[in-house]
Parts: C-alpha cells; structure tokens; sequence
C-alpha cells in the first residue's frame, strides 16, 4: 500500500525472502506468510490497512501455522500496539528494520511469540542486488534518499521515515548496472524530496543534478525519470537537465499543495505561488512540452472558499497535465493537526469534487493536443484488455495501441488516434 517507496521496500524484503527460498503466492489463503506493507499518510490509507489486517486475521483463525507482519509506516508509527489491536499479528517492523525480516522468521520459528523491531535511529539499509528478481521487468525504481527534513504542517513522514539520509552515487549507480542487466529499461529515482539529494562535495559535484548526469551515461538504460521535487528547493541546474539529458523523461511532479499563500505559509511549504509560477515558466522555457503534475491538498485547515478560489485560479493558470489532490486529513502528532478552524468535512468533499472536475477538463484537453502526433512510447507489456500492447509516453501519459509484435521493452513510435482522460490510444508506425 501507499507511496512508490513503499513498493521499492517491497521488493527490498522480497528479495530477502527469495534468498530463504520464499516465493510469490498470489493468494493469500494459500500462502505462509503474508506482510503487509502499510501506509500512513491521510486516515484513508490507515483504515485501508487495518481493514486488509483484519481480513487476514480471518485467515489466520483457519489456518493457526500462518505467520502476519506488518512493516511500512503504520508499523513505524503504532509498534507493539498493532499487537492489541490484531491479536493474530505475529510481527511488526519499522521502516528502518527491513534487513531484520529473516532474522525475526528465524526467531519465530524456534521460540514462537511475538516481535517487534521499529527503532527508527536506525542507519538506513539499501539492498543487495539479487540477480534475476527484476527479470521481465520494464521498469523499476531506485530509491536514492530516505527521509524528510521539511516537517509541512499536514505531513506525517518525517516522523515515520526519519531524517533525511542521501545514498552515495556508486550504490545507485551499481544498483541501476544491475537492474539494466536483467532487462531493465527505465529507471524512476525514489526520494521524498529529491532536490535536496547530497552525496559529500559541493552542490555542483554531490547534488541531484550531478547524479543524473552520471545515470544518463549507463548503456541499456533508456529512460530516467525521479520523483518527488520540492519547489521550495528546485535548481535551475535540475531544470536545464531536462534539456541536457536525452534519457531524462520530460515530465516532472511538482507538489504545489495550494494556490494560496496564506494556507502555503500555514503549511510550511517555504515558497509562494508566485516563485511556483515562476518554476514553471522557466521548465516551459527549457522544455516546451515538459509534463508537469502536481499534487493539491483541499480544506487544510483555515482554507477559506477565497483561498480555495485561489487555487483554482492557479490551475487553471498552469494547466497541469494531471493532478492528484486529496481531502486535508488530520494525522496524529503533526503541526496541522492542532490548527483551527478546521474545514467541515462536506466542504472538503464539495472543492475536491470541484477541483477534480476542472482539472478533468484540462487534462482532457492537453491529451486531445497529441491527437494526430507521434509519439515515443515505451512498451511495458499487454493491455488490461489484452489484446493491445501498452506503455507510457517520455511525459508519463499511457498509450494502448494494436500491434501484432510483442515489442516488451521497445521504444516504439505510435501515431495517437484518440484521447481520454486517463490515457491515450494509437496504432504503432512501422
Ligand atoms: N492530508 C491530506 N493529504 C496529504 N498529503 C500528505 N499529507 C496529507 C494529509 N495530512 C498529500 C500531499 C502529498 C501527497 C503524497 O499526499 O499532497 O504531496
Ligand atoms: Fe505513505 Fe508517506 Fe509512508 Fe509513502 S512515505 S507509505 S506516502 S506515509
């Protein structure tokens, strides 16, 4: 569940486990052992997490041999008292115990009980490249920074990731080798502000930008894409790499949380809407056709309706490619959570509703734009339907299109015929 880096966690303990002869079940009810990788960041996620636990609790009344472990950042924040809550949870580990996974297995299969391990001073471990767990992968992730060092008001991941800690480049570079080694073709840079990476040395030789440029070198690889950028700290050198590096993609996911500077300064964001504007016109001025995607909190508290129109304002100002934007929502311990008035619930509901009816119009718009163009899609396997092949544009926009060939991990060229809100669909130009 939850974040990108989540999903990179995952794999890092899925490969642990594939070292002590796991393998993937794709139900659960037949598995050993289910882990549940949990999410924190708004209450929706958190129920998700603990509906999901209690269904597995079912399983285990059935079968009393199973093992459940919950890691990710509920584990990190709640530890022992998941046990509590789920008496059937055999363990629980913290973002920074993945490396412990095979030693609490070990530990439960000799003396039984329950164990927790969620201390979060711990140093962060990155994993060993195992061969062959990436084979028929298109694409992967890398992480290259954990942490967060920014505390917004509303956010709860500094205190489930920790500080921020930068990954020397050789790691990420050896890592990248060995992921192109097994079939990978596109690489997605993982860091909860990617703009603030510092690997020793100055800015100019340690920094974000420095390491894309090395990453542009690796033969095999064909695409480089990051997330996330903060705009507080966005360099012009990052900007100019877009310009620079022909395998860094043209897209870039830049939080503008809102339009307003009131509701920005409450949420500490450490920028003003006018220094967004400008980000963007310098990125259009590097790059005309640079996809840009945002995320929007709505009803942070004291978001008046001016603010709200604030904001909209904005968007339709940019014109964002696509924008994922969500209802404020109170998290235990952070700044926000103490800050009033608080926006009732059904307002919240209503300027989501509202924003995501405008913002659906754009996008829709913006897609209808590359009716008739081709486009450079990378093929990532068979469509849901499975009769066409599917992949994603440089600018992270999804293209089905009829093709006879498997072409899985081809940069193919695709003449788009027609234009929805969430994808696009062409034919392949031979
Ligand atoms: N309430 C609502 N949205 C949140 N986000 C982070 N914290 C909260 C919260 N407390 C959103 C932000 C962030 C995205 C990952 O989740 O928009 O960029
Ligand atoms: Fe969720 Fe944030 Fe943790 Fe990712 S880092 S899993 S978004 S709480």
């Amino acid at each position: 569940m939850g974040c990108q880096m989540n999903e990179y966690d995952s794999d890092h303990v899925g490969r642990l486990l594939q070292a002590e002869d796991f393998k993937p079940s794709e139900d659960p009810s037949k598995a050993d052992l289910i882990l549940i990788n949990t999410c924190t960041v708004r209450d929706k996620a958190e129920q998700k997490a603990y509906s999901l636990l209690g269904r597995m609790m079912g399983l285990k009344k059935r079968s009393p041999d199973l093992l459940i472990g919950v890691m990710g950042c509920i584990a990190q924040q709640k530890g022992s008292a998941l046990f509590e809550r789920f008496p059937g949870l055999d363990f629980v580990i913290g973002t920074k115990e993945l490396e412990t996974v095979p030693r609490i297995l070990e530990k439960l299969a000799r003396e039984g009980g329950r164990v927790v391990a969620a201390d979060l001073t711990k140093p962060s471990v990155f994993p060993d490249t195992s061969p062959d767990y990436f084979k028929n992968r298109v694409k992967s992730f890398v992480t290259i920074m954990e942490g967060c060092n920014n505390f917004c008001s509303y956010c709860i991941v500094p205190y489930v990731r920790g500080r921020e800690v930068s990954r020397p480049p050789e790691e990420i570079i050896k890592e990248t080798k060995k992921l192109v080694e097994q079939g990978v073709k596109e690489v997605t840079l993982l860091g909860q502000n990617v703009n603030s990476y510092r690997s020793g040395g100055s800015q100019a030789e340690g920094g974000f930008s420095s390491l894309l440029r090395k990453l542009n070198k690796i033969e095999g690889l064909l695409r480089i894409r990051f997330t996330t950028s903060h705009p507080k700290d966005l360099s012009d050198d990052l900007i100019h790499c877009f310009k620079d590096l022909d395998k860094l993609c043209a897209h870039i996911h830049l939080p503008l949380q809102s339009g307003s500077n009131h509701v920005l300064n409450s949420m500490k964001r450490g920028y003003s809407e006018e220094h967004y504007l400008d980000l963007v016109e310098k990125l259009r001025r590097v790059d005309q056709d640079v996809a840009i995607t945002s995320d929007i909190i709505v009803g942070f508290p004291g978001e008046t309706e001016r603010d709200f129109e604030l904001t909209l304002g904005v968007i339709k100002k940019i014109e964002f490619d696509n924008i994922y934007s969500f209802k404020y929502s109170d998290r235990e311990g952070t700044l926000a959570s103490a800050m009033e008035p608080k926006v009732p619930f059904q307002d919240r509901a209503t300027r989501l509703q509202t924003l995501q009816n405008l913002q659906k119009g754009i996008t829709l718009n913006k897609n209808r734009k590359l009716v008739g163009q081709r486009i450079e899609v990378l093929v990532e396997g068979r469509s849901k339907r499975g009769n066409e092949l599917t992949g994603r544009t440089g600018s992270n926009k999804v293209v089905n299109f009829d093709c006879e060939s498997e072409l899985l991990g081809d940069l193919v060229k695709v003449r788009i015929n027609n234009a929805y809100p969430n994808s696009l669909k062409g034919e392949f130009v031979y």
